[in-house]
């Protein structure tokens, strides 16, 4: 780690872009990790325990144990649009303001998810492997023949933002079908511009033919998704986790592939990441990637740049691009 002498001192959990963290350097002491050394909760205390804001990513706990050590801290800037690596109330009880990186990740997000339907549906990655491993030897009637996207059934589970660019991809590109279930039904303008119907969780499972993961984690939806609800889904369908890990029992899930419960997944984000359940990396019919579905260059340029923004902006005094919680003035003496 390097530090650099400033006025306000900022933390960085992790390496970003160097342009980003020229800029930060501009306004602010900043102790950097461009090593991207992935540091422990008690390293993590350490370099913030003079800092006045850090810049943090999905992977780095921040709650009450953190503030109790580090009582500068006024506010942590997340590298990502999920905040389930906050505790918020704790942040409100230390009067610290948090901040995510929502909407400039929202298409290329989108693009990741309808692309891993597509690679787990036509069988990509597990043709690419036999390809590559040297099997091929003649073309065959029924070789990795898949399912079709075009003119399917496509079920969304969390209809945000991106789940929205998702069910607009399908239903205007792809002539797909496309029902969702949410907290919260959407209005009826935003269901047409998705083409989109909402349904409820038990006909969403039953009926789709793709169904694609975007809700938030939290504790009351920690597997949404276990052997029950695959169990209810077609033995033909495919299951796309973009969301996060622990919203699928991955123990479930693996089972169900192994014993063809449903045809096959797409999984970004895992339980325990960067460990996957070993099961997983065994059953030939999933597509596995490395929680990369925000992961274009301009994206995550954006994302960057929008955490460096909330930083830069908070300590001029304005306010924060795109604030997680609302702070209550603070009485004055
Ligand atoms: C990525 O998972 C994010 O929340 O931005």
């Amino acid at each position: 780690m390097t530090e650099q002498k400033n006025k306000l001192k900022i933390g960085m959990a992790r390496a970003v872009f160097e342009p980003v963290l020229a800029r930060l350097s501009q306004h602010f002491d900043v102790v950097s990790n461009q090593s991207d050394a992935v540091l422990s909760k008690a390293q993590i205390i350490e370099m913030l325990k003079d800092c006045d804001g850090a810049f943090t990513t999905g992977g780095d706990r921040i709650d009450a144990e953190v503030f109790a050590a580090c009582p500068k801290l006024k506010i942590v800037a997340n590298m990502a649009v999920g905040y389930n690596n906050f505790d918020i109330p704790a942040f409100n009880a230390a009067h610290v303001q948090a901040t995510n990186t929502p909407d400039v990740l929202t298409e290329t997000t989108a693009d990741f998810g309808f692309a891993l339907m597509m690679a787990t549906a036509r069988r990509i990655t597990e043709s690419e492997r036999f390809l590559r491993a040297g099997k091929w030897n003649k073309w065959g009637f029924d070789m990795f023949a898949g399912s079709d996207i075009h003119g399917a059934t496509l079920g969304i589970l969390g209809m945000g933002r991106i789940g929205q660019g998702i069910a607009r991809r399908g239903s205007h590109g792809f002539g797909m079908k496309v029902i969702y279930h949410n907290r919260s039904k959407l209005d009826a303008a935003t269901e047409d511009s998705c083409r989109a119907s909402y349904v409820t969780k038990e006909k969403l499972l039953k009926t789709a033919d793709h169904l694609v993961l975007v809700l938030p984690y939290s504790p009351e939806n920690h597997h949404t998704i276990g052997a029950a609800e695959l169990a209810q889904m077609k033995p033909t369908a495919t299951l796309v986790n973009i969301a996060r890990g622990g919203i699928v029992d991955d123990a479930a899930l693996a089972e169900a592939l192994k014993n063809q419960v449903i045809a096959a997944a797409g999984i970004d984000v895992f339980e325990g990441e960067p460990s996957v359940h070993p099961d997983l990396l065994t059953v030939p019919n999933v597509v596995l990637t490395p929680h990369i579905a925000s992961s274009s260059v301009p994206t995550r340029m954006a994302m960057a740049n929008l955490a460096a923004d909330n930083l830069i902006d908070f300590f001029a005094g304005r306010e924060v691009r795109t604030p997680i919680n609302t702070l209550p003035a603070r009485a004055s003496a």
